[in-house]
């Protein structure tokens, strides 16, 4: 079975809008050099467990650390580069009124993302708690600090610095208003509903 990974292409990252070509060239290399580093800490891991003395339990867990970290960085870029858009987009209707069931609107569920983006310098998600359906905005300092298990993104913004200090200095707010305003909004619903489909049901108490 192979597990090399590739980097995806992006089609849309030719025209995004406030961000240039510069900042989105740097930030797609970037996101290659995860890949890369992904295939390799893969690639070692693999010949470690197939001969464990090559490495000690301490190199192990480290190795098995960094991965899970490059992994998480190749998901978390694919998805926010999904979703980039150059113009303003009108939200499904689908999308729109599970948002609303869960924020009691879309002002306050974009009040609630914007707040959320702006409180972090890694990655702020949508997601999809997958046991119950219901959706949050979370945030994680870093790539490893995902939320919680079985929680799928629908949505992921890139608040690092890399994805907007050379467009916008240091007006993070003016970035994520306008990242936001700008979203690719089918890709969020799509998302969601690929998610609703492997919805798992509650995990019942003393089972
Ligand atoms: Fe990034």
């Amino acid at each position: 079975m192979d597990h090399v990974l590739e980097p995806r292409s992006f089609a849309n990252l030719t025209s995004v809008a406030g961000l240039s070509r510069t900042t989105l060239d740097e930030h797609y290399q970037l996101y290659c050099g995860y890949v890369k580093k992904a295939n390799s800490l893969s690639e070692r891991l693999t010949a470690i467990q197939m001969t464990p003395e090559l490495a000690s339990a301490v190199d192990i867990v480290n190795i098995k650390g960094d991965l899970c970290f490059a992994l998480a960085a190749v998901r978390n870029h694919e998805m926010y580069f999904d979703i980039l858009g150059s113009r303003k987009i009108s939200i499904p209707a689908m999308l729109q009124e599970q948002i609303s069931a869960n924020f009691g609107s879309m002002d306050n569920y974009l009040e609630d993302l914007r707040r959320t983006a702006m409180g972090t310098r890694g990655w702020t998600w949508t997601v999809m708690d997958q046991h119950t359906g219901r959706l949050w905005n979370f945030s994680g300092h870093h790539n490893g600090q995902f939320p919680f298990w079985d929680a799928r993104p629908i949505l992921t913004l890139d608040l690092c610095d890399h994805a907007y200090f050379y467009d916008f200095g240091h007006h993070r707010a003016d970035y994520v208003n306008c990242l936001i305003d700008h979203l690719n909004w089918e890709k969020p619903a799509e998302f969601l509903t690929l998610g609703s489909q492997s919805h798992r049901p509650p995990i019942l108490a003393g089972t």
